[in-house]
């Protein structure tokens, strides 16, 4: 039972000593149902090197004041609640862009492999014990992008290009294909994919894939056309 619920039992009896146990029960629902952190997502894949926005709001019960508000990783139990913005890794790449009544939204930027961990978010109020941390929290996983291609190809033959990610990106962001660094406007089958019908020579070269509106590119592959 939480530190609340006790305190407005307490509360509650002493001030109305005779007050109907159904009664009780029903503040125990109302208050317990007011803290609470709630994610837009349980889990984001984002693109290495990209800002990544978590979004969040929090309740609490009316008559609190937040006194902090910080993001965490979720370290497993009995394990210290570190505050990110103080954490060398994360400070210069950590933008809290919520408030301290409700909206608990932060952006993280240029994410690595690294930063795959589970975020919480806890808030600190003004009354004692009146702490709480928004577990589980956000799983953030960090992909790069693979061509997928055959190795050799004949003339004429129809060749589907697969720009690979390791999870489902988040974000639907649209792909783009380059042969030999320069941009292709080939027609595309899926969103992720880059269609070759009736392949040249001139086709060979090296493919490379990346987001639109993103800086990473893909590692670039070689396809031959013999
Ligand atoms: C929370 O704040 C972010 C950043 O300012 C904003 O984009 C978002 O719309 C806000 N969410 C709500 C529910 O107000
Ligand atoms: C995050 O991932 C871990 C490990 O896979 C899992 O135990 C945890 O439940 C996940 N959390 C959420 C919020 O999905
Ligand atoms: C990461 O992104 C920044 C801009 O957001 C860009 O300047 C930098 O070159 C990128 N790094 C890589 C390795 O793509």
């Amino acid at each position: 039972m939480s530190f609340n619920t006790i305190y407005l039992m307490l509360m509650s009896v002493r001030m109305a000593p005779r007050l109907p146990l159904i009664f009780l029960l029903m503040i125990h629902g109302v208050f317990s149902a007011g803290w609470g952190v709630n994610y837009s997502h349980s889990h984001i894949c984002a693109l290495k090197n990209s800002s990544v926005i978590m979004s969040c709001n929090y309740t609490y019960p009316t008559g609190y004041k937040i006194e902090k508000v910080f993001w965490t990783k979720n370290l497993g139990k009995g394990v210290e609640s570190p505050d990110l913005s103080e954490d060398p890794e994360y400070s210069q790449r950590l933008q809290y862009l919520g408030d301290k009544q409700q909206n608990c939204t932060v952006r993280l930027n240029h994410v690595t492999q690294k930063d795959e961990h589970e975020y919480c978010f806890r808030f600190i109020t003004n009354v004692t014990d009146g702490k709480w941390t928004g577990v589980p929290g956000m799983n953030l996983t960090v992909t790069d992008l693979q061509v997928e291609s055959p190795e050799r190809v004949t003339e004429g033959d129809s060749v589907r290009l697969t720009c690979n990610s390791s999870c489902t990106l988040t974000d639907r962001a649209t792909f783009i294909w380059y042969r030999n660094s320069q941009p292709l406007t080939e027609r595309r089958d899926r969103n992720n994919e880059l269609l070759l019908q009736s392949v040249r020579r001139e086709d060979a070269g090296r493919y490379s894939c990346a987001l639109h509106g993103h800086t990473y590119i893909s590692p670039a592959v070689h396809l031959n056309v013999t």
